[in-house]
């Protein structure tokens, strides 16, 4: 479905720091995954945290005798307190290792910043898609977070500008951070404000909005997982009573923006699609909405454009 991403991009290497047995890498292994099972943490967890966290070579592992010697980055007394604090706290393995894959970038992550999720990674397909990657003109992504969108769609389109904003400065700077990580430092500006407030330089010029927006019903949050409600940004998740606070107002804000027949794209809450389309009807400045469903078969995403009127 996703075409190649055609800029290139600048990797940092982690440096080996631990040797150890296959025996002892295997028996550290089996106890963490007793302790998943226990935990009803799924045990897949255990061999992203030697894979991805200590960056464990998977064929001389699999294959290894015991007495093999191994590198690690980490040492497993390091693995362990990260593993405890997994399962006692409920952090978020990816807040543990301070990154997370998404797309075919290494993205720095931190409790500041919203996961990057893996369903999120459709929205730049989407673009690719109907906008094709030789699309030009200005975009924005708000509230840009951890900068996943921003750097994504940054990769996707070379001949694009992009502005990422987020009223928080604490992820402004992780994102600023991933995009020179990546060499992508003098694609994307980054502001610091609410929504469309520090592009008014841009108004009426925007080709297209991005946005993940806070889309969860505040009431429902205490109820998420804990590795979520515990840990994750309410910022990044609290969308008010009903969860369309941040959507309805990019509804109404982005025609004073966008360009005519810019394009509006958001992700939303499995369930909200109704309602975002009405939003959009009510309004009365866009096309029809096109409604997305992710690869689980959930609405996900709406797609619509301003009109020329
Ligand atoms: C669901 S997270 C999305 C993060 C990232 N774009 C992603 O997809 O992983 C929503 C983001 O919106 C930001 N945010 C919340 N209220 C905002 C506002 N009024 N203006 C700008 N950003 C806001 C949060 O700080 C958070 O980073």
């Amino acid at each position: 479905m996703s075409q190649q991403p055609r800029c290139q991009e600048r990797h940092q290497a982690q440096g080996v720091t631990v040797e150890v047995t296959v025996a002892q890498v295997r028996a550290w292994r089996n106890q963490a995954r007793s302790g998943a099972l226990a935990g009803g943490i799924d045990p897949a967890e255990v061999d992203w945290l030697l894979y991805e966290g200590a960056r464990l070579e998977r064929l001389t592992f699999r294959l290894g005798q015991p007495g093999d010697r191994l590198s690690l980055s980490r040492s497993l007394e390091e693995l362990t307190q990260f593993w405890q604090q997994r399962l006692g706290d409920r952090t978020p393995v990816q807040y543990l290792l301070g990154s997370v894959p998404w797309r075919n970038l290494n993205l720095l992550v931190s409790p500041a910043v919203l996961i990057p999720r893996p369903e999120t990674e459709a929205i730049i397909d989407i673009i690719l898609e109907t906008q094709g990657a030789d699309s030009a003109g200005i975009w924005v992504d708000l509230g840009t977070g951890s900068g996943a969108i921003a750097l994504g769609l940054a990769q996707a389109l070379c001949h694009a500008k992009i502005h990422a904003v987020d009223c928080s400065a604490e992820a402004l700077k992780l994102a600023r951070s991933n995009a020179e990580r990546h060499g992508l430092g003098d694609r994307i500006q980054f502001h610091q404000g609410s929504w469309f407030d520090p592009l008014v330089a841009q108004q009426g010029q925007l080709a297209g909005m991005l946005s993940n927006p806070p889309y969860i019903p505040s009431g429902e949050i205490p109820h998420l997982q804990p590795e979520v409600s515990h840990h994750e940004p309410h910022l990044a998740l609290d969308g008010g009573d009903d969860g369309l606070t941040a959507l309805r107002h990019l509804v109404q804000t982005a025609p004073q923006y966008l360009q005519p027949g810019g394009l509006w794209l958001v992700e939303i809450m499995s369930g909200q699609s109704p309602a975002v389309c009405q939003l959009l009807q009510d309004s009365g400045n866009y096309e029809v909405p096109q409604v997305i469903h992710d690869f689980a078969g959930h609405d996900r995403f709406v797609l619509t454009q301003t009109n020329h009127r």
